[in-house]
């Protein structure tokens, strides 16, 4: 399988190589694009890292700046939560390690924001350590081409261990993400050009020898994500337009429904404005009025 991948992968790879993180090795960058990479479109993310890498090119930078400004930069990307996990980040690596992003596994795993796929991309990214990157494009291709079978998410991870090359860690672990991303496609994957479906991919033997579907192995497996929930109406929606709002100045109560865009759901927009606070993003001011912590 590393073979016929690393002897499809020149075929891409200038192009890939394009996405702007991966110009640099730098751990914090690195770290910043992981994090924008968890749960936003590759394209999306292209744009805005060039912006927040420029305003942020340290750590420190980083934790230096107000929140309200990591949520500025952020409006858009969804999922804003990470947006104070990412400031949070900034302020412990400062706090915890002079500024520098640590380079073991369990010290990155303490970081908010920061789980076993981030983790484990920093390090194979920016440290050169030993180490296979998961993520929904990974995913797929293990649970189809290596295995044929669902997967955990530990079998996925061990699989994947085992498949990273001495030498090769950052090479390899952007090439399987590629092939995920580019051939063995979530749906409509190219089988038909696809360079591993003659005599490597798991599924794609069990096809051939079935006289019934054979179904996606991917489907369910460890790492790789199931479609998100639609975003029009949603909860998630109104919680951005509120974070978007509170950029730009306090939000009043009897507001907050209209900000969300419910206007006849003052309930929802009042729970949703308190979960909030909870989190930290927002604070109740004396007025009673919503703003950004
Ligand atoms: N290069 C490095 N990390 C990546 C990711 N998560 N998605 C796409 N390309 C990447």
């Amino acid at each position: 399988m590393v073979d016929e991948i690393f002897r499809w992968w020149p075929s891409v790879r200038q192009t890939r190589d394009e996405l702007p993180w991966r110009s640099t090795r730098d751990p914090w960058l690195t770290l910043l694009a992981e994090m924008m990479l968890t749960q936003t479109q590759v394209a999306r993310v292209a744009e805005r890292f060039v912006v927040i890498a420029e305003r942020f090119p340290t750590a420190e930078a980083c934790a230096k700046a107000p929140l309200s400004e990591v949520l500025a930069l952020w409006v858009g990307l969804g999922y804003n939560r990470r947006a104070v996990a990412l400031h949070r980040t900034a302020v412990l690596i400062c706090e915890r390690h002079g500024g520098e992003v640590p380079c073991d596994l369990q010290s990155l795993l303490q970081l908010p924001g920061v789980g076993s796929y981030t983790a484990r991309a920093v390090l194979a990214f920016s440290f050169d350590v030993q180490s296979a990157v998961v993520d929904t494009n990974v995913g797929r291709v293990l649970a189809r081409a290596a295995s044929g079978t669902q997967l955990r998410p530990r079998e996925a991870q061990t699989l994947a261990d085992e498949l990273v090359p001495v030498g090769q860690v950052r090479d390899w672990n952007l090439a399987i993400m590629d092939f995920g991303h580019l051939v063995c496609r979530s749906r409509s994957p190219m089988c038909e050009s696809c360079v591993l479906a003659s005599s490597v991919c798991r599924w794609q033997q069990m096809r051939r020898s079935s006289k019934i579907e054979i179904p996606d192995p991917a489907v369910g497996s460890g790492g790789v994500s199931t479609r998100q929930p639609t975003f029009e109406g949603s909860d998630r929606q109104g919680r951005g337009r509120l974070v978007r709002a509170a950029c730009l100045g306090p939000l009043p109560e009897d507001e907050l429904c209209h900000i969300a865009g419910w206007p006849n759901e003052h309930e929802r927009a009042l729970r949703i404005a308190d979960m909030l606070v909870v989190e930290g993003i927002m604070r109740r001011d004396a007025n009673g009025c919503y703003q950004l912590a």
